[in-house]
Formats: C-alpha cells, sequence, structure tokens
C-alpha cells in the first residue's frame, strides 16, 4: 500500500527527433494507469511527461531538416501532445526542456553544484555516441562502434565540466540495498549494483562542440549535457526548490524504459544527493516493444504509429493490449495478430457478450430499472466470495504496476460472470415465472458489471465510464470507483438502464 496522500509519477521525456511509435506510447500508458490508479485510491497525482529538446542529436536533425532548432523543436513536440490526448493519458503536466522555468532551475542547478564543489573543471578524452548521447571508455567500445546502438563514434577531446558522482557511490549503494523496492525489477536492481560496486565515475556535464543546449551560468562556452538536463526535469516541472509542488509531490516514482535505467538510478540520484533532495521514492524500468524480435525504433524502420492503431482499433483496446499481453519489465513482440485477437477475445467475447448478453435482459425482464434483489442462494453466494477474494490481489498488482496481473485477475471476475449467466439462466427464471428470483439474478449481473467496469478504468477509462453509463450511473467513473466501492450489493436501485453502442466490435481476422 501507498502510505502517502500524494503520488508524483514521471515518464521520460521523449527525444523530439523521432516522432512517437508504440514503445514511447507503453511508457505513458503505464504512467497513466498507475496515475489513474492512485486518483481512484484518494491521492493527490501529479502526472508528469514531457519533451527532451536539447542535444546533439536534436540540433543534427534540425538542421537534415533546414531549420533552426527551436522552431523544429516547436513542431516535433507536437505529435507527443496530440498523441497523449488521443490516448486518453491524463497528464497534468507537459513539461519541455526548452520552456524557461526548465532552462532556469538547470543553470541553479549548476551554480549551485559548482559553488560547492560538485561540479568542476577537466579534460575529457574519450568517444561519444550522438544517437545514444552517451559517453564511452575505449574498454565499453566494441570494433570502434557504440556498444549500444552500433553507430560510429566520434573522438571527443574537450575541455569540460565535471560532475563528482563518484563521491555520493557508496552512499548510493547502502540506499539501494536497504531498499530492496528502489529499484524495480529485481534484474535491473542488480544490474545497477553491479555497475556501482564497479565503480562509479565522474559524469563530464557539459560540451563545447555545438551550441544547442542550455549554457553554463558560469561560463557561457559550454551548454549542458543532455542527461544532466533532462534528469532535472523531474524538479523544475514541481518548481524545484521553493515550489508548492516540489514540497508537496517530491518524490517521485519514475517509470523508464530498462535502456535508461543507468541514468535513473545512478547518476540522478547522485545528483540528488549532492542537491540534498530526497532520493526518488521508486525507479521502475519496463522492458521494450520488439518487432521482427528487434527493439522497436525509428532508426531500424520497425516502427508502429500508435495513430493508425488508434484509428483502426480504439484508444482503450490499445492501452488494454499493451499492459495485458506482458508483464512490467519483459519484453514483447508486438504483433497485429496478437493485438486482433486479445480484441475479439478478451474484450469483444468477454467483456462484451457479459455486457450485451445482460444489459437487453434488464430491459426486457426488469422495463430497464435496476431491481430491489431478493434473497441470495449458493450462486450469488459463490460470486460474492469471488469478487471478495480477488479485490485485495487486484488492488495490491495495481499498485506494483503489475498490469497483466490485475487484468488476469479481473478477467477471472469476467469468466465467472458469463459462467453465472448460463449457471443462473434467467431467461428459464422468466419462463417459470419466478419475479424474486428473477430481480436477484438481474441485480446481481447489473452490480457484478459495476464493479468490473470501475476496475477496468485506470486502463480502459473510456469503455468504463461508457459501462457506467449504460448502467445509468451518472457518476464519473473515476471519481466514484475508489477500492472500496469495488465490493458488490453496492449498486443503486431503481437506476435506468439504457444499451448502448458496443463497445467492443469483433475484428476480422486476417486469414494468411
Ligand atoms: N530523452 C531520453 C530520456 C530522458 S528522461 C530524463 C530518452 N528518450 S527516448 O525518446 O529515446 O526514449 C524514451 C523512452 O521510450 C525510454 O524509456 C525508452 O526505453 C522508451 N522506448 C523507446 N523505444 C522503446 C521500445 N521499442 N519499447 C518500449 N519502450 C521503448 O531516452
Amino acid at each position: 500500500m501507498y502510505h502517502t496522500d500524494y503520488f508524483y509519477i514521471t515518464t521520460p521525456i521523449y527525444y523530439i527527433n523521432d516522432i512517437p511509435h508504440i514503445g514511447h506510447a507503453y511508457c505513458t500508458i503505464a504512467a497513466d494507469a498507475a496515475a489513474r490508479f492512485a486518483r481512484m485510491t484518494g491521492r493527490e497525482v501529479y502526472f508528469l511527461t514531457g519533451t527532451d529538446e536539447h542535444g546533439q542529436k536534436v540540433e543534427k536533425a534540425a538542421v537534415a531538416c533546414g531549420m533552426g532548432p527551436q522552431a523544429y523543436a516547436d513542431k516535433m513536440a507536437i505529435p507527443f501532445q496530440e498523441l497523449w490526448k488521443r490516448l486518453n493519458i491524463s497528464n497534468d503536466d507537459f513539461i519541455r526542456t526548452t520552456q524557461s522555468r526548465h532552462i532556469q532551475t538547470v543553470q541553479e542547478i549548476f551554480n549551485r553544484l559548482h559553488g560547492q564543489g560538485d561540479i568542476f573543471e577537466g579534460e575529457y578524452e574519450g568517444w561519444y555516441c550522438v544517437h545514444e548521447e552517451n559517453f564511452w571508455t575505449q574498454s565499453q567500445i566494441q570494433d570502434g562502434a557504440c556498444p549500444e546502438c552500433g553507430r560510429e563514434l566520434e573522438l571527443v577531446k574537450e575541455h569540460n565540466y565535471f560532475f563528482a558522482a563518484s563521491k555520493y557511490s557508496e552512499r548510493l549503494l547502502e540506499h539501494i540495498r536497504n531498499n530492496p523496492t528502489f529499484i524495480m525489477p529485481e534484474t535491473r536492481r542488480n544490474e545497477v549494483l553491479k555497475l556501482i560496486e564497479d565503480g562509479v565515475k565522474d559524469v563530464c556535464v557539459s560540451r563545447t562542440a555545438f551550441r544547442w543546449g542550455i549554457p553554463l551560468p558560469f561560463n557561457a562556452d559550454h551548454v549542458a549535457y543532455v542527461w544532466f538536463d533532462a534528469l532535472i526535469n523531474y524538479l523544475s516541472a514541481l518548481g524545484y526548490p521553493n515550489g508548492e509542488k516540489f514540497v508537496k509531490f517530491w518524490p517521485a516514482v519514475h517509470l523508464v524504459g530498462k535502456d535508461i535505467i543507468k541514468f535513473h538510478a545512478v547518476i540522478w540520484p547522485c545528483m540528488l544527493m549532492a542537491l540534498g533532495v530526497e532520493l526518488p521514492s521508486q525507479i521502475i524500468a519496463h522492458g521494450f516493444w520488439t518487432l521482427g524480435e528487434e527493439k522497436m525504433s525509428k532508426s531500424k524502420g520497425n516502427v508502429i504509429d500508435p495513430n493508425e492503431l488508434i484509428d483502426e482499433f480504439g484508444a482503450d483496446s490499445i492501452r488494454y493490449f499493451l499492459l495485458r499481453e506482458v508483464a512490467l519489465g519483459q519484453d514483447g513482440e508486438f504483433s497485429r495478430e496478437g493485438l486482433k485477437r486479445r480484441i475479439n477475445y478478451d474484450l469483444a467475447n468477454d467483456y462484451g457478450n457479459m455486457l450485451h448478453r445482460s444489459i437487453p435482459m434488464l430491459i426486457k425482464y426488469c422495463d430497464g430499472i435496476i431491481p430491489e434483489p431478493s434473497t441470495p442462494i449458493m450462486l450469488e453466494d459463490n460470486l460474492r466470495r469471488l469478487f471478495a477474494g480477488s479485490v485485495p490481489k487486484i488492488l495490491s498488482a495495481y499498485e506494483q504496476l503489475f498490469y497483466k496481473e490485475a487484468l488476469e485477475s479481473i478477467w477471472g471476475l469476467v469468466s465467472a460472470v458469463n459462467k453465472y449467466i448460463d449457471e443462473a439462466s434467467p431467461w428459464a427464471v422468466a419462463k417459470e415465472g419466478d419475479a424474486s428470483r428473477l430481480d436477484m439474478i438481474m441485480y446481481t449481473l447489473a452490480d457484478c458489471i459495476r464493479t468490473i467496469a470501475a476496475m477496468i478504468t485506470p486502463v480502459m477509462p473510456a469503455a468504463a465510464q461508457k459501462t457506467w453509463n449504460q448502467l445509468g450511473i451518472g457518476a464519473d467513473v473515476l471519481e466514484q470507483a475508489i477500492p472500496q466501492e469495488w465490493e458488490l450489493c453496492r449498486l443503486s436501485v431503481g437506476l435506468k438502464v439504457s444499451k448502448g453502442e458496443p463497445l467492443f466490435p469483433r475484428i476480422e481476422e486476417e486469414t494468411a
């Protein structure tokens, strides 16, 4: 259980030299589900995402388009903002590293760390990968190429500024050892422990080879190294150091891809320690979406545009698929077939049938009004026990961002409701004319659907709301469906049910 009243969750800020693909969407959707769940549990939430707009890579991309870097950034940030709207992302803020609020914070931090001797001058000689925006040592490079992406490296010899990360590494090691859930999942925690045990080097934090960055306040010939600039977004968005939001919401939960764990779990905590700021409460790393077994990325040309999928299948289906198909932390191979299968089996068949069998029966047998339940029999008792047993598991899974597990448990309930429809056979009861028993069955169905819809809210907010609307519940599902309400027998009697459009139409499966 989370113990605070406030919840601050962040996504990485996305490089704008790329247009958003499913990999980016995945991270933002996963963070959105966490934010929505936290709101449902009554916490005040600050959910931050944004764009990373400085650095050599962006400068080069802008030049290639014949544009100035700021104009290029202004243009390229838009597809991200638009996609998040289309995917129903409930972010409270969108930070761009070219905004003055951010630039100001970065410069303040540089001044502060420089003043206390944690940023100092030195000579950097080594290799730089522009694509990864990362420095590599001679021993790390492979056949003269970037060990991460295989691209050609630039030999960099610059008079630079360094951040004294090494000074803080022992304290960080201790923190990670004492806090087993600080870095999740465990494989990433072990990877980070090993990195630190092998030795943390001071980090080069300025560049002189190009201009597109935040000028160092004490030496304008240098611009900030893009990662040093970017990580600070998590503080600048809250108005660090004096902002009200900072006081309220810090520390953060950082959701990141596994490729950038080193920056978030090693360099960033060292920066925070140098500033005397509390460390993030958690750093959670997710896996990659692959296509043809390779990480999806524009440079490999194997990206899937989420916009096309939204046009074809709708935002909720995509959100469901991405969170249901693979456990957070694992890699997943994307396939349209897989997506269609999930839509057809889980959404159209299981969820859709539950809803679209029940609503017409409520209309037919109860004049569309939620009836007063009569005395339950064993069928209802069993169902109530099953729901009561599942709720704590679903809550705990959501809290840990174990969406696959949460959704599997919820779908266990969906199956149980579908089975209940068959076993209770309301059509037979109607034929026999047992009105009181029929009321019990119809109330139970509506009630189960109500709680299931509430439980899917973090993942499929629009479908959940539409389901509630069909049940005549006037309330906003997100505001009202706090988990205490995930219990059965809380549905109000007398609500007016109405038939809506099918939420998840079946998709024709492609024949090979
Ligand atoms: N700008 C940096 C992050 C700075 S955060 C202070 C960056 N940007 S990125 O656009 O390259 O990547 C952003 C996020 O998208 C990363 O967490 C990365 O793991 C994620 N993904 C990019 N491609 C991905 C997949 N194919 N699958 C899943 N996520 C992946 O790094």
